[in-house]
């Protein structure tokens, strides 16, 4: 899978699929299932650190997850997040980091962009590195916003959102996230632009949709938002598959001589 082959896939009228992972294991099932990308992204703080924000991410941990998403799929469209403040300092910064990013196995970095790193992600662009921007609810600016609320829903607001759209898919950015944007704002936007708009939280008209692998397999009970849908109850079935090992062990009926060698 490459950007064109999204391209491609979204001009014959069928939506992007996109899953955010941040492990071998997961990314090798999703691969095989032949999901149209893998985000490594922040995220991974709450998934799997149990942090309960991103803006703790490291440009280092963000490689290492990258490193082993790759390993687990070698033929699938990567895409890493750039961590709080690692595009904001300087441009030359920026690209070093990016830079790290892709040659950790991602195609593509995707930053939370606002006004002032326009000229960043451009330069982004121009040197080769294919670029989705991050607009609306952007987790990594928490602490301005004070939660993760909608985003969308003044004029004023809503003006951002499609300025910023526009200037990324002007700037040549292969795509934009638009996370807890109401409806019919994403709507405007996908049809304004001709950049692919990858939805969560932001209803059924975008050119593709992602989710959190852990949240879309009900491996996070706590986390319900109205935009979730979770295709498997995950965590319970887990709790039933290590209880059976627990008794079994305990019971003697594992493992059982089958389970042995002989020395032959
Ligand atoms: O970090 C992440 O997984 C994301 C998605 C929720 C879009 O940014």
């Amino acid at each position: 899978m490459t950007i064109s082959d999204w391209k491609k896939k979204y001009a014959n009228g069928i939506p992007i699929t996109l899953l955010a992972a941040h492990d071998a294991t997961f990314a090798q099932i999703i691969e095989d299932v032949g999901i149209d990308g893998i985000l490594v992204g922040d995220s991974l703080r709450h998934t799997f650190f149990g942090d309960s924000t991103t803006v703790t991410m490291t440009l280092d941990h963000m490689i290492y997850h990258t490193q082993a998403v790759k390993n687990g799929a070698k033929n699938t469209l990567i895409i890493a997040d750039m961590p709080f403040m690692t595009y904001n300092i300087s441009v030359e910064e920026t690209l070093r980091n990016a830079a790290k990013l892709i040659q950790a196995g991602a195609q593509a970095v995707k930053c939370e962009v606002r006004d002032i790193h326009l000229p960043t992600i451009d330069r982004l662009v121009q040197e080769g590195i294919p670029v989705m921007g991050h607009i609306g609810l952007q987790p990594q600016y928490i602490h301005e916003t004070g939660g993760y609320v909608l985003k969308g829903t003044s004029d004023v607001e809503q003006k951002e959102l499609m300025h910023l759209a526009k200037s990324l898919s002007d700037i040549g950015a292969f795509s934009v996230v638009l996370e807890k944007v109401p409806i019919g704002v994403t709507k405007q936007i996908t049809e304004a632009i001709p950049m692919l708009t990858i939805g969560i939280g932001a209803g059924p008209y975008c050119s593709g949709q992602v989710l959190v692998t852990n949240d879309a397999l009900g491996f996070t009970p706590n986390f319900s938002p109205k935009f979730l849908k979770k295709y498997l109850n995950g965590r319970q079935l887990m709790v039933e598959a290590l209880k059976e090992y627990k008794t079994e062990v305990e019971t003697g009926q594992f493992p059982t001589e089958s389970h042995g060698y002989t020395g032959k």
